[in-house]
C-alpha cells in the first residue's frame, strides 16, 4: 500500500516537473494548424532586433500586454496567475522550444491564441500588429540569455 502511494507520488512529481525539460514533445508540437503552416512560416518580423526595438517589446511585455503575469517577469513561465488551467504558460528561456518555432508561428499565436489553453488572442484587442512584432523581439531575446 505504502509503496504504491510512493509510486503514485513519484509519477505525479515527474508529470508536474515535465514542462521544465526543454524537449517535452507536448510543448514542441506545432500550434498552427497544418493547412496554414506553409503560409505562416513565410511571415517575417519586419523590425530588426535593435536594442531600441527589443526595449519597446519589453515595455509591452511588462505593461499593457501583461504577458509577464503568466509568463513570469523573467520569461520562465512561472508567473502565478490564479486559475490558469491545463497547459502551463510557455517558458521562453527553453532553447529547444525557441528553435522549434518560426517568428510567423509566434505571430499566429498572438493573433489566434492557442486554442484550448489560457493563451488568448491579443491582436487586435490588446496589441496592434506592430506592437506584437516588438513583443516577439523581446521573447526571442530570452532564448539568447
Ligand atoms: C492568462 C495567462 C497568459 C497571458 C496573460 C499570456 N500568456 Fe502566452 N501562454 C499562456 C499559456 C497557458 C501558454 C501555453 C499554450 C500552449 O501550450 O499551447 C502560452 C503560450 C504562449 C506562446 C507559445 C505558443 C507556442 O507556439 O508554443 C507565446 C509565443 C506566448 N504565449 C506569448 C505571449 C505574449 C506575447 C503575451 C502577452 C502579450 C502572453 N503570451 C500572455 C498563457 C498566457
Amino acid at each position: 500500500m505504502a509503496a504504491r502511494r510512493i509510486a503514485c507520488l513519484a509519477a505525479g512529481l515527474w508529470l508536474a516537473g515535465a514542462p521544465v525539460f526543454g524537449a517535452d514533445p507536448a510543448v514542441l508540437a506545432p500550434r498552427v494548424p497544418p493547412d496554414q503552416m506553409a503560409e505562416v512560416r513565410t511571415w517575417a518580423n519586419p523590425f530588426p532586433a535593435t536594442r531600441e526595438h527589443v526595449e519597446q517589446g519589453k515595455a509591452l511585455f511588462h505593461g499593457k500586454g501583461f504577458c509577464a503575469a503568466c509568463h513570469g517577469q523573467d520569461g520562465t513561465g512561472l508567473g502565478d496567475v490564479p486559475g490558469v488551467r491545463g497547459a502551463l504558460p510557455r517558458n521562453f528561456t527553453d532553447r529547444a522550444w525557441q528553435a522549434a518555432r518560426t517568428d510567423g508561428e509566434l505571430f499566429w499565436i498572438l493573433k489566434h491564441g492557442s486554442p484550448g489553453t489560457d493563451m488568448a488572442s491579443f491582436i487586435p484587442l490588446v496589441l496592434t500588429e506592430e506592437e506584437a512584432w516588438h513583443v516577439l523581439l523581446y521573447i526571442r531575446s530570452f532564448g539568447r540569455t
